[in-house]
């Protein structure tokens, strides 16, 4: 019985199943209704009563074997059978997913090529910033509120403090020390401020400074800047109206609001029913500040503006919620394709 079953177990391993007809062959030959292993158990009956018990183990753990070879065999034929049936030549190839701009970056390039297209050039500064450049010479006097605690992240103290600088207007004052006019640059960059973050408020965003230095600049050349500036971004409707304000460093000052894009001027909940939205602050370059900055306050003149890049992406994009520009959330970021 045993050198049966050995001899059984050597010939179902050298069958060679490359096929579905090998395979039902080999059913038949050795687990078939009679096949050898039918026999085998046919044959346990001749085997003496004190042997059944070893020789019917022996033929239970053959059948077995037998069975798993059988099995294994299937799958590996079925499933190369399904492949190659379901491979699809003419489908198209799926699409790699490429990512998007964020919304920031998108709106950054887009105000730095409206500007370029009127001669203005990108400059760029440090965000770890000096007294001098964030506000000295800019003529914050020694005692306004900016410079204190609340609003300023200082990083050192000791002989010269230096600070997170607060606004982009610094790089202005960096251009000007080190050109001569005519100037015509503008300068994106990210800027701290010591605030709780919520929906309006982060303790970082992103400005743009601009700033025009040459002989006889009037407040009209800005208005017609700033005019230029609202219909390339906002579209050929767009109207921009100032309202008088005040900043150290400019002399007039203005704040300008730019007419509702979402509601046409008509009144929404975005204007609060005004037909307005604020989107910058600007001014005639204070003279004391041209000084400073070692350009001849009596043979030259310029205006200047800053605005928020995360306001503008706000009205253009409709987010309502600042947070949103840093959390890296794919969901909101994926939406912003296209463009720039
Ligand atoms: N620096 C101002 C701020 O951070 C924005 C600003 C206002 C910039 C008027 C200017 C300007 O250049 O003329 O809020």
């Amino acid at each position: 019985m045993k050198e049966t079953i050995e001899n059984i177990r050597t010939e179902f391993l050298g069958w060679d199943l490359k096929d579905a007809a090998a395979l039902e062959q080999f059913r038949i030959r050795f687990l078939g209704s009679k096949g050898l292993i039918k026999d085998l158990f046919g044959a346990l009956k001749d085997v003496p009563g004190d042997q059944k018990r070893e020789a019917g183990q022996l033929v239970n753990a053959l059948r077995a074997e037998i069975e798993a070879y059988f099995d294994e065999n299937k799958q590996r034929l079925e499933s190369s059978s399904t492949k190659a049936e379901k491979l699809d030549f003419s489908r198209p190839a799926a699409t790699r997913p490429i990512g998007s701009r964020h919304p920031l970056s998108l709106v950054r390039s887009q105000i730095i090529e409206i500007f370029s297209r009127i001669g203005y050039a990108v400059s760029e500064g440090p965000e770890i910033e000096d007294d001098w450049h964030n506000f000295t010479a800019l003529n914050f006097p020694p005692e306004h509120p900016a410079r204190d605690m609340q609003d300023t992240f200082f990083i050192e103290k000791g002989e010269k403090e230096l600070a997170l600088r607060t606004h982009t207007s610094s790089v202005q004052v960096r251009v000007m020390e080190n050109s001569t006019p005519p100037i015509r640059t503008i300068s994106p960059g990210r800027v701290y401020r010591n605030e709780a973050i919520s929906a309006r408020a982060h303790c970082f965003f992103h400005q743009v400074e601009g700033l025009y230095i040459d002989k006889d600049v009037s407040f009209a050349d800005l208005k017609q800047t700033l005019l230029y500036f609202a219909k390339e971004m906002f579209g050929e409707k767009a109207t921009i109206r100032m309202r008088p304000s005040y900043f150290p460093f400019t002399e007039p000052s203005a704040e300008v609001d730019v007419s509702c894009t979402i509601c046409n001027a008509s009144g929404c909940n975005v204007c609060k029913h005004s037909g307005w939205l604020e989107i910058l602050g600007c001014g005639m370059v204070d003279p004391n500040v041209l000084d400073a900055c070692g350009i001849d306050s009596k043979v030259y003149s310029g205006f200047a503006f800053g605005m928020g890049i995360e306001r503008i992406a706000q009205l253009k994009y409709r987010v309502n919620d600042l947070r949103l520009y840093s959390e890296n959330d794919i969901r909101f970021l994926k939406q912003f394709t296209g463009g720039f």
